[in-house]
């Protein structure tokens, strides 16, 4: 698929099918992740997949336990659903205090790559600024030690379902030339 064709294809879809996703398209998934930019070269990534249906309904547990009321439109439970869940997190001694920036853009390179091979991966967050307990908590139910930190946690499946409609900005509304605000 083309580049462009691949990005403006890629949705988030909650609906799995059940079709399996093999280790070695999880491991091209990965390949695809770790060659994103990082820090300082850092490259601190820790990849955790997750195929266990017990593991996948703790991680759930514990998103919606910390969802506040205004962002529950999307409860976690689909997560159960997904076939292989990939877990990003940071080796904070290679992260130069960008380990989140750098979670997160091996994490778009992974949503990527799964687009560009007819998956949809559901980005979600596995910290919370001010709630510790999150990330702890994930860190319990995965054995990630203290020093590393869970960023993000992506399902990962075939789509069992087609994305509804999206709008998109357009570029004329956002885009500047010179300075903020000038057209
Ligand atoms: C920082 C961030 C946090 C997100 N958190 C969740 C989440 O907790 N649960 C969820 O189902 N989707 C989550 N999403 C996915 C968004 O809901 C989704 O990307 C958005 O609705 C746009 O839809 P699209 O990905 O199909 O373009 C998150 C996305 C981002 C970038």
């Amino acid at each position: 698929m083309e580049f462009d064709e691949v990005v403006r294809g890629r949705r988030s879809i909650r609906t799995f099918s059940t079709a399996e996703v093999s280790d070695e398209l999880v491991e091209a998934l990965i390949d695809c992740a770790l060659r994103a930019p990082s820090s300082m070269n850092g490259q601190p990534w820790r990849f955790i997949v997750v195929r266990s249906a017990e593991t996948k309904g703790r991680l759930a547990e514990t998103k919606d336990k910390y969802c506040p009321p205004g962002k529950r439109e999307y409860p976690a439970g689909f997560l159960r659903g997904a076939p292989v869940v990939v877990i990003t997190c940071i080796e904070r001694a290679k992260a130069f205090d960008r380990g989140i920036e750098s979670g997160v853009l091996a994490t778009g390179h992974l949503l990527l790559a799964a687009a560009s091979r007819g998956l949809t991966g559901v980005y979600m967050s596995a910290y919370k600024t001010g709630a510790p307990e999150v990330a702890d908590e994930i860190r319990t139910i995965l054995g990630v030690p203290a020093e590393i930190d869970p960023i993000t946690i992506v399902p990962i499946g075939y789509p069992g379902d087609v994305a509804g409609p999206k709008t998109v900005m357009s570029a004329a509304e956002v885009v500047f030339h010179e300075a903020f605000g000038r057209k």
